[in-house]
């Protein structure tokens, strides 16, 4: 049984399977493409919603163990030998040094993103960290990371589609059509009951853009390009208009809750940089993979990082982070500052459609990556087959899109975006770790196969990746991290009773084991 477990699918194979006509996908992305889809993964709803809020900090009414932060925790029970010290902290608020918060989360998700690279371009197939660990780590690794992506894609859509109302209702507001409380904020919030129905835009969102996914309507590279212009040229806006409304008095402090609120401000921000590692799904449409996937991971991260920190300096020196901390300067926090500022109406316009139009497309492209991964998960036994059926007309994989729908459009409906961020974060870096561990893996198991683009110093690069995100893991709180774990234990409740048994390497696994006796 634990051969099988630890079977891992040959590179060989994978490429061979890839090649089969059926299944191929065709090669036309180039360097500038593939930076262009990263940015387009990357910049969603984060940057307008969570710079606020990560700045800002958070305190509770009632200090529970369950919101302090597991690092806080480890040292307060370091420190003190108790976790009182934790108890009183909440979440510390970074000021205006969240923008060296981006900085840093930016530095640490290049070495995650180098072994990205280096993965993705000897293994150039589509099904991301997925595929990467199948071959290397072994099946029931394979599983845990599929299992664990849900947390990425399809959470962190969750919160992008929360975010996604948040501006939408702002920018009805401009014409006085503002969709009740009621209907537009999330039922639970904070753990407590709001005392809102639904959050309706968020879940229709996600309704309408499955729609379009059925009916085979993806981003293609050239609406993609577009997508990233306006984003860009919507944060470029910002930046500039907002540059000029600066109070230079807002940035001090600069670091309320000193090096700590960096740390914690950090682990939320990170949520922000989810999606570079998209670049490597795409490894099989990629022209020159061997060249261009590090190429496209490290330059759409390093331009996201540009753009971010211009965001986040300008944003706080607007407005005092302490505005931040709830209310509508919390949900949306760029469109409230150009607001109640004043700023122009026509910059609020070209903000606020940018960033809502960036954040759809943000939303097509996770939505696409998840049934994507779900449809390798079950063409190879680890799903049930209902996942890789396509409609017979559309030629999508229809039921992984309206699965993938309600597992993101009815939270979006019911939980606040902080949450669903957090979970998401926790879920990526957990990945990033097992895709760092699996270069080191693989170097030690195949060290003469080809690879395109090398992690320089391995094992010391991969092992500071593996720090780096344990570093923002733990900058996570108490709450988040049991969440984390009882989905991990959910995930193996299936693998036990399902997937183990129907995955392709079972029947094998079953006669090799019979053979022996
Ligand atoms: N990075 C994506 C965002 O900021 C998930 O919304």
């Amino acid at each position: 049984m634990s051969s099988q477990l630890l079977r891992t699918k040959s590179i060989d194979r994978l490429i061979a399977e890839s090649e089969n006509p059926a299944h191929k996908l065709k090669k036309t992305l180039g360097p500038w493409s593939l930076t262009a889809l990263g940015i387009g993964a990357i910049i969603g709803s984060g940057i307008f919603v969570l710079t606020g809020t990560a700045a800002a900090g958070e305190h509770f009414r009632a200090p529970s163990l369950l919101h302090a932060q597991v690092l806080d925790l480890l040292l307060s029970l370091l420190r003190h030998g108790n976790t009182s010290a934790a108890l009183l902290h909440g979440r510390p608020a970074a000021g205006p040094a969240i923008a060296i918060s981006f900085i840093l989360v930016a530095f640490a998700c290049s070495f995650a993103g180098l072994c990205y690279a280096e993965l993705a371009s000897m293994i150039p197939i589509a099904g991301s960290a997925y595929t990467y660990s199948y071959a290397t780590l072994g099946e029931i690794f394979a599983w845990i990371i599929g299992w664990d992506l849900i947390l990425e894609y399809a959470v962190s859509n969750v919160a992008v589609a929360i975010g996604f109302s948040g501006y939408f209702n702002d920018f009805l507001k401009l014409f006085g059509l503002g969709i009740p409380a009621r209907w537009s904020e999330p039922v639970i919030s904070g753990g407590h009951l709001s005392g809102s129905y639904f959050n309706l835009p968020g879940f229709l969102v996600v309704v309408g853009l499955t729609f379009l996914l059925v009916r085979g309507v993806r981003e293609s590279a050239e609406t993609n390009n577009i997508m990233v212009a306006i984003k860009l040229g919507a944060i470029l806006t910002f930046i500039i208009a907002g540059s000029m409304l600066i109070h230079p008095a807002n940035w001090h402090p600069f670091m309320p809750s000193g090096f700590g609120g960096v740390i914690t401000g950090g682990a939320i921000v990170f949520f922000t940089y989810i999606g570079f590692d998209s670049v490597s799904t795409a490894a099989e449409e990629a022209r020159n993979p061997q060249r261009d996937m590090p190429i496209g991971i490290i330059a759409s991260l390093v331009i996201c990082t540009i753009f971010y920190v211009g965001v986040a300096i300008v944003l706080l020196g607007m407005m005092k982070y302490t505005t931040f901390i709830s209310g509508a300067a919390a949900d949306a926090p760029v469109a409230y500052a150009l607001r109640v500022l004043h700023a122009n109406h026509w910059v609020y316009f070209m903000v606020v459609i940018g960033a809502l139009m960036g954040m759809l497309s943000s939303l097509l492209v996770f939505q696409y990556g998840q049934t994507r991964i779900w449809f390798a998960m079950s063409r190879d036994g680890l799903l049930p087959p209902l996942f890789s059926v396509v409609h017979p007309k559309y030629k999508t994989p229809y039921w992984s899109s309206w699965i993938a729908c309600l597992a993101v459009a009815l939270p979006a409906g019911l939980i606040d975006i902080g949450t669903a961020a957090d979970l998401s974060n926790i879920g990526t870096l957990f990945a990033f770790v097992l895709v760092s561990l699996g270069v080191i893996a693989l170097r030690r198991a195949q060290p003469d196969r080809p690879r395109g683009f090398r992690v320089p110093l391995v094992p010391w690069f991969p092992l500071i990746s593996v720090v780096f995100c344990l570093v923002l893991m733990l900058g996570l709180t108490v709450e988040t991290w049991i969440r984390f774990v009882v989905w991990l234990a959910i995930g193996m409740v299936i693998y036990w009773t399902y997937s183990r048994g129907h995955s392709e390497f079972a029947p094998e696994a079953a006669s090799a084991a019979h053979s022996k006796h």
